[in-house]
């Protein structure tokens, strides 16, 4: 089975900087064998989520099949006020179960180093039991991306964040589905066996 990537972009703003960081690595995790797809909440908003509503719309369907689908997913975010932007931590809060046993790369465009973003977004990831790339992507406007094109330093860390998910995702992920399908009881898995 082709491992699977989800990219999650939550700028509005046209031409993101974070955005079209996430196409590349995301380009680079096919190059290194994964099936990709890009959930774009420029294109695809979410309304705000509210536990006690649950609410439908064809947006909401689209990221539910999307991280169902999933087998790891890269986070991209500007960072706002040392943080995620509102629009991550909205998709955020629609999962819980559907993260577990899974893979999270960071990316946050940022004009600091973006690792205050990237740690409260781990904070969320661990807190619904999915796993986390142990480094981030940081990508500066000003730095990292010249007359348009980004430059090979950012290029090469996409490349490693898009390759290290895949081969450390995968065998995760594998071992998650291994462990769901066994009959011991005494696994992080077990607890989310149907
Ligand atoms: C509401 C708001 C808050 C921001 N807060 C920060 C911040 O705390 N630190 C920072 O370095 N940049 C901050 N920025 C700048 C953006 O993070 C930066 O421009 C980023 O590159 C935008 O990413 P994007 O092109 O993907 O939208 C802020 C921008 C906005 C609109």
């Amino acid at each position: 089975m082709t491992f699977k990537v989800l990219g999650i972009g939550t700028s509005l703003r046209e031409g993101a900087s974070s955005t079209t960081a996430l196409s590349i690595a995301l380009d680079f995790a096919k190059k290194h064998g994964a099936e990709t797809r890009l959930l774009d909440l420029k294109q695809t908003p979410l309304p705000l989520y509210d536990p006690t509503e649950a609410k439908s719309s064809p947006e909401i369907k689209k990221a539910k099949d999307d991280v169902i689908w999933s087998d790891a997913l890269i986070l991209s975010t500007p960072d706002y006020h040392g943080s995620m932007s509102g629009a991550m931590k909205n998709f955020l809060d629609y999962f819980w179960a559907e993260f577990a046993g899974k893979t999270f790369g960071y990316i946050c465009a940022s004009h600091e180093k973006g690792l205050t973003a990237m740690d409260q977004m781990r904070t969320a990831v661990r807190q619904c039991y999915g796993w986390s790339i142990p480094y981030g992507v940081s990508v500066s406007d000003s730095e990292d991306i010249v007359n348009g094109k980004i430059t090979p330093k950012l290029e090469s860390r996409l490349e490693m964040l898009a390759r290290d998910l895949v081969v450390y995702g995968d065998i995760i992920r594998q071992q998650f589905v291994k462990d769901l399908d066994s009959a011991s009881s005494n696994t992080f898995a077990s607890r989310y066996r149907k």
